[in-house]
């Protein structure tokens, strides 16, 4: 962790020197109660977040596309047990894996979701199919499904998925009087996402999730859902949110931020914490990771913790849980 930090110095004042354009790039693992996190997990969250951000930022460095490195970051995320996304994902109430994910790239409005989809590794790379490959913007369930067959993207048997730890959340979630569904925010892992600025002005915003433990079947969260959970736009902002998503969707949190900026002329900081600030008042907990046409991050929550981290052109590495 030291060496990779240090490595991550040098390379930062060598590209600093060289470049003078801002970019950067942000992620999250979710926000909700982490207090109960041990030492190592803490540890192993917290050195996932720093590679990834690290291997993101080097696409970004080398001139890549932000889009590429949103999907890539995401796509990391999702492959990690560690995060309720692609194979951490938790249950529904019949013991299934339903899976929901977006991307957007601001300079041309892209967008592409899948929502409801069972076997396949990353849905984040099926999303950015669907914008790229078809008419649409959303595909879901068995038609997102077949369509990743007829691309040749990865599916995975219901195996891959399998979880004991996810299960005994399930259990306890049923066995809850009146538990109904467990609030996205009760677990100590969280959807994942990613937002970044590339060299060229361009924005990207990706998110990804497993939804909430004993949701119904068929229920579809923020995540997927562009506005709520995702948003991109250059010249104004990219948001990626986490936490309880009907609130999200009601409150149309991503594009919110960014429109706050864009009509009322509010920092991205501000942007942020108010609107996380207002649906604190109406119970609704989360957060967000935010990155404006400056590279300025801001990554506020209203719940115990949040796992985030970034890396810019003019900040260091920061990871952070509380
Ligand atoms: N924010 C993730 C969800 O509610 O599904």
């Amino acid at each position: 962790m030291k060496v990779k930090t240090l490595l991550f110095l040098i390379i930062f004042q060598t590209s600093y020197i060289m470049s003078s354009d801002n970019f950067g790039i942000a992620v999250h693992g979710g926000a909700g109660v982490m207090k109960n996190l041990s030492e190592e997990q803490k540890q192993k969250i917290e050195n996932k977040i720093s590679d990834t951000l690290i291997k993101a930022y080097t696409i970004l460095e080398k001139g890549g596309s932000s889009i590429d490195a949103v999907e890539f970051a995401v796509a990391e995320l999702e492959d990690s047990p560690l995060f309720n996304a692609g194979k951490g994902s938790v249950y529904n109430s019949n013991g299934v894996q339903e899976m929901d994910a977006s991307i957007m790239s601001g300079k041309d409005r892209m967008a592409g979701a899948v929502a409801s989809i069972q076997r396949i590794k990353n849905p984040i790379k099926l999303a950015r199919k669907v914008a790229e490959s078809t008419e649409h913007v959303m595909l879901v369930g068995e038609g997102a499904e077949i369509f990743a067959k007829n691309i040749g993207e990865t599916i995975v048997d219901q195996d891959y998925f399998y979880s004991e730890k996810n299960l005994k959340r399930l259990k306890k979630a049923k066995a809850k009087k009146n538990a109904g569904i467990q609030s996205a925010t009760q677990d100590k892992i969280g959807t994942v996402g990613a937002v970044a600025l590339d060299i060229n002005g361009n924005i990207s915003a990706a998110t990804s999730t497993g939804g909430m433990t004993n949701k119904m079947p068929g229920r579809v969260g923020d995540s997927p859902i562009i506005g709520s959970g995702t948003w991109a736009q250059n010249g104004v902002c990219g948001v990626s949110s986490t936490g309880h998503g009907e609130y999200f969707i009601k409150y149309q949190v991503a594009r919110e931020v960014c429109a706050r900026i864009e009509y009322l002329d509010k920092n991205i900081r501000t942007s942020s914490k108010e609107i996380l600030n207002e649906l604190k008042n109406i119970d609704a907990e989360g957060g967000l990771i935010a990155i404006d046409s400056e590279a300025n991050i801001a990554m506020p929550f209203n719940t115990d913790g949040m796992i985030r981290g970034s890396i810019t052109s003019k900040s260091t590495l920061n990871v952070a849980i509380y």
